[in-house]
């Protein structure tokens, strides 16, 4: 099977080892990919925002497999094109991307579905504003309505950068607080099935104790030795499947990753939030963790043919590290030289914004790298990441470390 990878993160470079390392998949070729990627699979230079590009290399190549890694695309309708041309895609159609592309279309499925999220007003004026965080109180949670790519929500205390943030933005989603520990917990759909992955736990914040800004993701771990045994199997029945139900309803089923992420509230389940696709960087611990072969998973969702499918995983946990440029997020710097990749066993680094420059490897994202380490448990996972990212050299560069920490001294404790 001729696969075409469209992405050029972390999560990219997982996915596709994923589905090299699948003796199913005979070509891998990955647009635009990355100097990582690039040791393993044929990339092909293109622009993830033009839907034209892709489909006329998936027709070039004779893609018999396209895996969409980021949102954009798919909520620009680039699945819709290429089913158009009779070629399987794993990622939703335009309309199903609108869980992760409208926060309040996402609320109003969840509504119709029976599925539990935080309460919230979608707001446009300053006085929708100030009547909706004043009916919820402090903490504050503001978030953008559109995409924007896990940067767009403010959750604070203060009521001024809470309003300031709804200002900056326009149309907002302003929302109760949900208390407890987060997880993203992925389920793969072929439109009427859905497989539950086993849970990741991601760091959202930019440095150490879950302070500063919120990121893309800092750093990810799997499996949660801390979370409730039946966690898989609540979420599936909560929120994955119902979700499946109902876009399937509605006449536009959700084929491609349902990536749900749960606040677990004194209450139960709440859904944080959907995505449309693999979280980076949990993705960077799942991959290595998953026994079933990757290339024939997503084509049999691409094909509605998961029904009779189970996945299996390895008994290891798995931790993974970003390194990331000076200033990220807010503004990363660019251009900064990277060396010292040492490769030891049982890690894996993932390229993630980097290119080949005049001067060797280069930053050119605000993610640089992630480090993945595996292993019998969280420590030995976690021991392996730090010891090859500490070794990397990148000027201003710095990553958080405490990722998994306090879950890998519970699990000693046990
Ligand atoms: P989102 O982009 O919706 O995932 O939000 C980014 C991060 O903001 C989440 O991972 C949470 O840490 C936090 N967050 C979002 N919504 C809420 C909420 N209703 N209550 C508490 N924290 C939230
Ligand atoms: N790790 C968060 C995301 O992929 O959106």
């Amino acid at each position: 099977m001729k696969i075409l990878l469209v992405g050029s993160g972390g999560r990219e470079h997982a996915l596709g080892l994923g589905l090299h390392a699948d003796p199913a998949c005979s070509e891998l070729h990955v647009a635009p990919g990355n100097p990582g990627i690039s040791e393993f699979a044929q990339c092909h230079a293109l622009d993830v925002k033009n839907n034209a590009e892709i489909v006329a290399l998936a027709i070039k190549i004779s893609a018999d497999l396209v895996v969409i890694g980021p949102e954009i695309p798919l909520v620009n309708g680039v699945a819709d094109d290429l089913r158009r041309l009779k070629i399987a895609v794993f990622g939703p159609s335009k309309a199903a991307a609108q869980l992760e592309g409208s926060k309040t279309f996402a609320k109003e499925v969840m509504a119709d579905a029976g599925v539990l999220t935080a309460q919230s007003f979608t707001c446009a004026n300053v006085q929708e504003y100030e009547n909706a965080l004043d009916s919820f109180g402090a903490p504050y949670v503001v978030k953008d309505d559109g995409l924007a790519g896990g940067k767009g929500v403010v959750v604070t205390n203060n009521r001024d950068e809470a309003l300031n943030h709804a200002l900056s933005c326009g149309r907002v989603v302003i929302e109760e607080y949900l208390d407890g520990p987060e997880v993203s917990l992925f389920g793969i759909s072929d439109g009427t099935s859905i497989l539950a992955m086993q849970p990741a736990q991601d760091f959202k914040r930019a440095h150490d104790n879950d302070e500063g800004p919120n990121t893309g993701g800092m750093g990810a771990y799997s499996p949660l030795p801390w979370a409730p045994t039946n966690i898989v199997d609540d979420t599936y029945e909560q929120v994955l499947a119902p979700m499946i139900a109902e876009m399937a309803a509605r006449g536009t089923p959700f084929v491609g990753l349902l990536y749900a992420g749960l606040a677990l509230t004194s209450q139960g389940i709440r859904v944080i939030e959907f995505n449309v696709r693999f979280g980076d960087p949990e993705t960077q611990v799942l991959i290595p963790l998953l026994k079933t072969p990757l290339a024939r998973l997503l084509y049999k969702a691409a094909t509605s043919g998961l029904a009779d499918t189970v996945l299996e995983w390895r008994d290891q946990s798995a931790v993974t590290v970003v390194l990331a440029a000076h200033g990220y997020p807010t503004s990363p710097q660019f251009g900064g030289v990277v060396s010292n990749l040492q490769r030891i066993e049982n890690v894996e680094i993932f390229h993630a914004g980097t290119s080949h420059g005049d001067q060797g490897l280069t930053a050119t994202g605000g993610r640089v790298l992630t480090v993945t380490g595996t292993g019998t448990d969280l420590t030995e996972a976690r021991d392996r990441a730090y010891r090859v990212i500490s070794q990397i050299s990148l000027p201003g560069a710095f990553y958080r470390s405490d990722i998994a920490l306090k879950a890998s001294v519970a699990e000693k404790g046990n």
